[in-house]
């Protein structure tokens, strides 16, 4: 039996009747997933991620959480961001407190848990992110990227089950991404299921399992190597061909390889050098 996280079943939404955004949206996320949500701009993304935390109700079909309907009641949303976390895109949107500490604290004391409890999720989420020593500084006076794993530390600080990000990645240099990935990593081990949202082709084939691309009032739902090997689909979501299941499509053709199938330039970088010394 696979045990489904997340379940969006038919969903419509529109925020203006004239302007449709969701149309027909099935989605099941199932627990332990990597998930990369990509899709134009407008598509929809972020209004499916409002969906799955009640912040936005379907004007038609079912949003269900651990088999759960999504109640959007206070008692219904306070038992939901337990389970589930939305880090917006926008760290600005998220952050309002005199220091680090006391906006990474906020969700846990709403929780109710005693200070020793709170200080511990705090310290917890700050060591996952790396941020420790930004615990006393105001957000506003950190650099975009910090400010992204303030944000981001406050969800984690909850510790959800499903942590959905949306363009976690934008505006970060190539050191946060790779230590963002470190962290996911490490909150996937520990259980977490994660969904994200990115325009990087490349970085969801290297990070993602699944692929949902959302697209024209729907989503569909593929194994990541299927989703990005489609050209057609990809074309139809506004989306660059990625390089990376290029690459794996020319290594199957060449003998010798023993599988190997870099999944980051780095990784490709690391085979060159082995092919280089062997040959
Ligand atoms: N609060 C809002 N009010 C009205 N329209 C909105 C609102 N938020 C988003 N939209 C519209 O809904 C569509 C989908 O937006 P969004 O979910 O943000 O897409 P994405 O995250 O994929 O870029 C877009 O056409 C956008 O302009
Ligand atoms: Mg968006």
């Amino acid at each position: 039996m696979t045990d489904v996280l997340l379940r969006l079943s038919g969903v419509e939404f529109a925020y203006d009747s004239a302007r449709p955004v969701l149309t027909d949206v099935t989605v099941d996320v199932e627990t332990g997933r990597r998930l990369a949500v990509l899709g134009p701009n407008g598509g929809g993304k972020t209004t499916l991620f409002r969906l799955a935390v009640g912040a936005l109700a379907p004007q038609a079909g079912h949003v269900e959480v651990a088999g759960k309907p999504v109640r959007r009641t206070r008692a219904g949303l306070l038992a939901l961001r337990q389970r589930v976390q939305l880090v917006l895109q926008d760290p600005d949107d998220q952050l309002f407190s005199a220091s680090v500490r006391q906006d990474v604290s906020f969700g846990p004391l709403n929780l109710g848990l005693s200070d020793t409890q709170v200080r511990q999720r705090c310290d917890e989420a700050l060591t996952a992110l790396g941020i420790n020593a930004l615990a006393e500084r105001p957000p506003h006076l950190l650099s975009y990227g910090q400010r992204k794993r303030v944000a981001i530390a406050g969800a984690v600080a909850l510790r959800p089950q499903l942590l959905i990000l949306d363009e976690p990645t934008a505006g970060l240099d190539p050191a946060g991404v790779e230590a963002l990935l470190h962290t996911l990593d490490d909150m996937q081990t520990t259980g977490t299921t994660v969904m994200m949202s990115t325009h990087d082709v490349n970085l969801a084939f290297r990070w993602a399992d699944t692929v949902v691309v959302v697209s024209g009032g729907g989503a569909r739902t593929m194994p990541v190597a299927e989703a990005l090997a489609d050209a057609a689909l990809l074309a139809g979501a506004q989306l660059a061909p990625a390089w990376a299941p290029l690459v794996h499509r020319l290594l199957d053709r060449l003998p010798g390889l023993d599988g190997a199938r870099p999944r980051s330039a780095t990784e490709l970088a690391a085979l060159l050098d082995a092919m280089g010394g062997a040959g």
